[in-house]
């Protein structure tokens, strides 16, 4: 298998996309019926968050049976005829295969739950918890069955850490992988797979809530290759593979990613999307620390360069709220600040995700009450927050500005009722912005074609999809700039994070350059060039 570094990917949340059947959820057949759409976009690839059979408390990541389809979504057939067209249209399928825990009712806990110690060694079963503290809120340990034991669950309570120590374990995953590789799908996202090696020894760590004792250990790297020997690798042709890291190091993600190494083709970290969290703590209030963001991004990108590492870059996902609010005056320079965001991780060197509805601008939902939102992770933290202390009224403008339902919110499709997304009663209510923000008003709109100019550009120019990356203007305290190098071609990229406009000075061969992208028109390049509000510029020399 190849990395084609050329391709873009497109993140499609099944639930929430385009429901056919007016059951309010998402299905197959409403993604057959967008891929033209996906195609006029210019992407390549599509990431499907899980799809299979679960019961829905962690909306899908709680896997029961990792081999089925979940009818909510079609059947097998609807699968097989959505990998079909996307062929027939240039667009390619990648899975999430949550590999690090499955559902409590999947058969495997099932069965050890029922006495069985075969499927007891899946597990993490021991007399004692330790301190551990789930990501979800609370301890990370549950009483397993009326054993008076306990089993590890990292995430929700119905989430069973799997023990890859066991080689059976092992086996059956790689089994899943090779099952849908066999479909035909062209790549594969590994959700939270820097957790799947845990210290031998379960012990208690009470430092930053126990993540040194499952987070990146070396046994992974072992995991990972092994993996890769006994499924993808052995695909033919180009192929992509994304792990996704949490609380990861770069050292770890070179390792990662490096292809002579043989484990994946590239990895996504959270770094950059904690700069707006409180002393690291994602429920709290805080604008974001631009600093932190243009070091987190100029450490990264000149590393991984330098390294021959290689990074998923993304602004948004499912479990982010909208990156147009949380980075740019949204209410002002909503189609400035989402194109400036675009080009800065699509001139960049990785491979870029965009998030379904980013390339129309879709923002926050607004939404007005706690009974619009169902996703556990924000219901734990409301409740956990009003036990801290903080009044109703602060706990929801906590989860309001934080959630991750912020993104999972109905694609906006048109004006008509739920934003065209459901003749039914969404499972999620729509944004309150799909009056004005949908696809019917955007395709011809700045944002929508900025993004099929940026992902032509790195289909045509191997500078913008092979360069290496160096930070420029690393002191500049509101632009985030860097530099592309390939074959002696050059590119500067200047992106002004803020409304207020700013002059830089221009080395002589950026100012005998030419302008290859701006989201602004008419640019002259001197001795100085004056960036307007959450202007991108991208000076080519060759
Ligand atoms: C990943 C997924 C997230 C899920 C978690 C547990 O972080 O992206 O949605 O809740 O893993 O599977």
């Amino acid at each position: 298998m190849t990395l084609d570094k050329s391709k873009v990917v497109y993140q499609i949340y099944p639930k929430s996309f385009k429901d056919t059947s007016g059951s309010g959820v998402g299905d197959f057949r409403g993604i057959i019926e967008k891929i033209p759409y996906l195609q006029e976009l210019g992407i390549d690839m599509v990431w499907l968050n899980p799809f299979y059979p679960s019961p829905q408390r962690d909306n899908g990541y709680d896997i029961s049976d990792y081999t089925a389809v979940n009818p909510l979504f079609g059947d097998m057939a609807d699968f097989e005829e959505m990998i079909a067209v996307g062929k027939e249209h240039g667009i390619d399928f990648m899975l999430d295969m949550v590999l690090n825990h499955c559902s409590t009712e999947h058969e495997w806990f099932q069965k050890a739950l029922a006495g069985d110690p075969y499927y007891q060694d899946f597990f993490f079963i021991r007399d004692q918890p330790t301190d551990w503290v789930s990501k979800f809120g609370g301890n990370a340990w549950a009483p397993f069955g009326d054993t008076g034991k306990y089993y590890l669950h990292l995430f929700d309570v119905t989430q069973a850490d799997l023990d890859w120590r066991n080689p059976h374990v092992r086996e059956e995953l790689f089994k899943v992988v090779n099952f849908w590789l066999d479909k035909g799908v062209r790549g594969f996202r590994f959700d939270v797979i820097n957790l799947i090696g845990k210290d031998e020894v379960l012990q208690d760590c009470p430092v930053n809530d126990g993540k040194p004792a499952y987070t990146d250990k070396p046994i992974v790297h072992d995991y990972l290759h092994m993996m890769n020997e006994a499924t993808f690798g052995q695909a033919e042709g180009s192929f992509m593979t994304v792990g996704e890291m949490s609380a990861t190091t770069i050292e770890n993600c070179i390792l990662y990613t490096a292809p002579e190494r043989k484990e994946l083709s590239m990895a996504f970290n959270f770094h950059h999307l904690k700069v707006d969290y409180e002393d690291g703590q994602k429920w709290t209030l805080k604008e974001f620390d631009f600093e932190a963001l243009k070091k987190l991004f100029h450490t990264w990108g000149k590393e991984m360069s330098d390294h021959d590492g290689w990074s998923a870059l993304f602004w948004n996902n499912h479990d982010q709220p909208r990156a147009l609010n949380r980075f740019v005056d949204v209410k002002n320079f909503r189609n400035e600040g989402a194109t400036m965001m675009a080009a800065s991780i699509h001139l960049s060197r990785g491979t870029p995700y965009i998030y379904m509805g980013e390339e129309i601008g879709m923002i926050d939902p607004d939404y007005d009450s706690m009974e619009d939102y169902v996703d556990v992770e924000s219901l734990n933290a409301y409740q956990i927050l009003l036990e801290e202390g903080k009044s109703e009224a602060e706990a929801f403008k906590i989860i309001q500005a934080k959630s991750r339902d912020n993104s999972r919110t109905p694609m906006q499709w048109d004006d008509s009722a739920n934003a065209g997304f459901s003749t039914g009663t969404p499972w999620l209510k729509a944004g309150k912005s799909y009056p004005q923000i949908n696809v019917a008003k955007e395709k011809n709109g700045p944002i929508f074609t900025f993004y099929q100019k940026l992902i032509a550009l790195r289909k045509e120019m191997p500078l913008i999809s092979e360069g290496s990356y160096k930070p420029a203007f690393e002191d500049n305290p509101q632009v985030y700039a860097f530099e592309r190098e390939y074959q002696g071609q050059k590119l500067l990229v200047l992106n002004n994070f803020y409304a207020t406009p700013i002059s830089l000075e221009l080395a002589a061969d950026y100012q005998a350059g030419r302008v290859l992208i701006s989201n602004y028109k008419s640019v002259e390049l001197g001795k100085a060039v004056t960036l307007a509000p959450y202007q991108t510029l991208a000076i080519l020399v060759d």
